[in-house]
């Protein structure tokens, strides 16, 4: 009787998935309503466990749709595989979530539910998940990909070394063309937290005329200073030195107080071609509502980036491997 009731499930799932074709936030309505409170059961428990965890599933989804899309390639295990590629290795997190959360749902929808709906986004995403933070509706319906692109993560990620005008460019490349979707979308660094070996060339000989960055703080860049001293730079700092753990928007109002932490961040602020983004910042900064608000609709704009729907890829039954 189960079998039969799975069997209809995944049918009615497929059915919907090549009859639309497309993205709709109701897609597991009919052929798995429980979706929603698997992942979000996971998700809570895992946070409790430990919060940092939602910033990096965040972190996880945006390195998946800038590779390939959002495919769940990123989730492919393997000597390819782009957990490898240099802005992952030793760095994105998350992945034994998004197992437990696939492990849950193949036993409640076998077959049905993509590895990219429990991998970060998807579901009332990693904002919602910090109470207070931002609610928004994500659509569903995204397939698994075939494959991973290792060099398109080390290719299309954007680094913190890099001046904005090349972090423009490249969510320019993946359908992201304003620089408002670059500073809101930098705005999920108000949570979450990162290594100094991604910020600590800011706090010692880096320039002719300055040991320490001149835009960041003087304050903080000695409290960095000695989180990082004498360290292998795995030591983490907050992204958001007021609040780690709470979506708000102190991220942007650090950074007109010259703290932020990475160097791509307070470009933001601080860059020389920082005009049209500098605006922007001070808009957010003064507004958390605005912030919120754009912050959803920069979200959905990145999930729908290249998805594969209707036949278009397959439904992974593990995460980590294409099905044989
Ligand atoms: C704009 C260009 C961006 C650059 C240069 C950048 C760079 C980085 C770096 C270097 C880290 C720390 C990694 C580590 O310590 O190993 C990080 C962490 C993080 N990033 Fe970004 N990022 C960018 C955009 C984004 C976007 C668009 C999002 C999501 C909407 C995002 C969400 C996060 C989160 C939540 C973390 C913390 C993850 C954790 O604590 O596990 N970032 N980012």
């Amino acid at each position: 009787m189960r079998c039969l009731g799975i069997m209809v499930l995944a049918v009615l799932c497929l059915a919907a998935a090549v009859a639309r074709g497309q993205l709709t936030s109701d897609f597991y309505n009919g052929c798995c309503p429980q979706v929603g409170d698997i992942v979000r059961a996971r998700v809570s428990a895992a946070m409790k466990a430990d919060p940092r965890m939602g910033a990096s599933l965040l972190r996880l989804h945006f390195h998946d749709c800038f590779v390939n899309g959002c495919d769940g390639s990123v989730l492919l295990d393997g000597s390819d595989s782009e957990k490898l590629a240099a802005p992952n290795m030793n760095s994105a997190r998350g992945f034994e979530v998004v197992d437990a959360i696939k492990a849950d749902l193949e036993k409640a929808c076998p077959g049905v539910v993509s590895c990219v709906t429990p991998s970060p986004s998807r579901l009332s995403t990693g904002c919602s998940w910090y109470s207070g933070g931002p609610g928004y509706s994500v659509l569903l319906g995204r397939r698994d990909g075939l494959v991973a692109n290792q060099s398109g993560a080390n290719n299309n990620l954007p680094s913190p070394f890099e001046p904005i005008d090349s972090i423009i460019q490249k969510f320019a490349n993946v359908g992201l063309n304003t620089t408002t979707d670059v500073v809101v979308l930098s705005g999920g660094h108000t949570i979450g937290r990162a290594r100094c070996a991604l910020f600590s060339s800011r706090l010692s000989n880096f320039s002719a005329t300055s040991s320490v960055d001149p835009t960041l703080d003087a304050s903080l860049a000695s409290s960095l200073q000695s989180l990082c001293q004498g360290g292998d730079g795995n030591q983490t700092a907050a992204l958001d030195v007021n609040s780690a753990d709470a979506f708000d928007n102190h991220y942007f109002q650090n950074l007109a107080g010259q703290k932020g932490l990475l160097a791509s961040d307070q470009g933001l602020f601080s860059g020389s071609g920082a005009n049209a983004t500098k605006a922007l910042v001070q808009a957010y900064s003064a507004s958390k509502e605005r912030f919120f608000c754009d912050f959803g609709r920069a979200m959905v704009k990145m999930g729908n980036i290249s998805p594969l729907t209707g036949s278009a890829g397959q439904i992974r039954t593990n995460c980590r491997a294409v099905n044989k």
